[in-house]
């Protein structure tokens, strides 16, 4: 039997790399589209990755019973206070995008030592328990001192993750997925799947 479960997300990109990380555990993923339910993107208002990703996940529970994850992740610059955190998107739009956020980072970095970074990843289950459940995955790393490759989204040019010594830009999804923050908060979610019974040990 497949567990069947929505992820409340437009982003196709998103879609794709849930879809990929747990359609090996019998797990079925529907977007919204799939749903045929069109939902405005929930503003990401919050100051935690927590409330943003719940307010996402409520945002449709509305109009599905069915098990419910919405996720929040953000980068975080230890010598920019942590910046920018869980205001990573806004920041970036509020440059003109991404390509843009990337090259400031680099100009406020230039001439640091501590170029220590982390993406974080918070991850809402709604429907399976009263409460919502919480899984949530880190990617240590470090800035890299250029842009480096085209992979990937948002931050991964100038992201590169600790225990590969490579940068998110470079790696193609197989390897992203092996070390994503996304992908530690899914590992996290699908082993609470398999002990509560939901999909098979
Ligand atoms: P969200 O969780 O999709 O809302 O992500 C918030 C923001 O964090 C994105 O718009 C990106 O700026 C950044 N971000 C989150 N995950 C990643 C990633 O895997 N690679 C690069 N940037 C990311």
């Amino acid at each position: 039997m497949n567990f069947e479960i929505v992820l409340a997300t437009n982003n196709k990109h998103k879609l794709q790399e849930v879809r990929e990380i747990l359609s090996p555990h019998k797990i079925i993923v529907y977007g919204l589209s799939d749903l045929n339910v069109k939902i405005k993107d929930v503003e990401e208002n919050n100051s935690t990755y927590v409330e943003n990703a719940l307010a996402k996940a409520k945002a449709i529970q509305k109009i599905t019973n069915m098990p419910i994850i919405a996720d929040d992740s953000g980068l975080e610059i230890s010598s920019l206070n942590h910046e920018p955190g869980v205001y990573s998107a806004r920041y970036a739009s509020s440059l003109g995008g991404h390509d843009q956020a990337i090259k400031e980072i680099l100009k406020r970095l230039e001439n640091t030592k501590n170029r220590s970074a982390r993406f974080v990843c918070q991850i809402v289950l709604l429907n399976t328990e009263d409460k919502p459940l919480i899984f949530e995955g880190i990617a240590k790393g470090y800035i890299a001192e250029k842009i480096m490759g085209e992979n990937g989204f948002g931050y991964d040019p100038i992201f590169i993750e600790e225990e590969t010594n490579q940068c998110f830009g470079l790696m193609d999804k197989k390897e992203k997925n092996a070390v994503s923050h996304r992908a530690r908060a899914l590992k996290k979610l699908i082993t609470y799947l398999r002990i509560n019974g939901f999909i098979p040990l």
